[in-house]
């Protein structure tokens, strides 16, 4: 489940597993959402872009094939002051296709 970082004390995530965006690489190779970012440029400056990665993962565990709609509901808590959306959009459609 993707919490902001910044509105959770340490102490609260005690006894969880936690992950951050380098513990998507697995064994030298980028996570399907990331090779998503890289293929359809779903970053510019790259402030947003842990959140986004890990929100994308997120979503494709509980939803592999989620639609425009869904991706921009999962996506709508963050903030991106570069694209647009439309790359990081298509990103993560490109990644849940990828999956396939
Ligand atoms: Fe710059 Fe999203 S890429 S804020």
């Amino acid at each position: 489940m993707p919490v902001k970082s910044c509105t959770v004390l340490a102490v609260m995530a005690d006894g969880h597993e936690v992950t951050t965006v380098e513990g998507l690489e697995r064994d030298g190779e980028l996570d399907v959402v990331q090779k998503g970012f890289v293929e359809c440029h779903g970053l510019q400056c790259g402030f947003c872009t842990p959140g986004m990665l890990l929100t994308a993962r997120a979503l494709l565990d509980r939803d592999p094939d989620p639609d425009e709609a869904r991706i921009r509901e999962a996506i709508s808590g963050q903030l991106c002051r570069c694209t647009g959306y439309e790359n990081i959009v298509r990103s993560i459609r490109w990644a849940a296709e990828a999956s396939r």
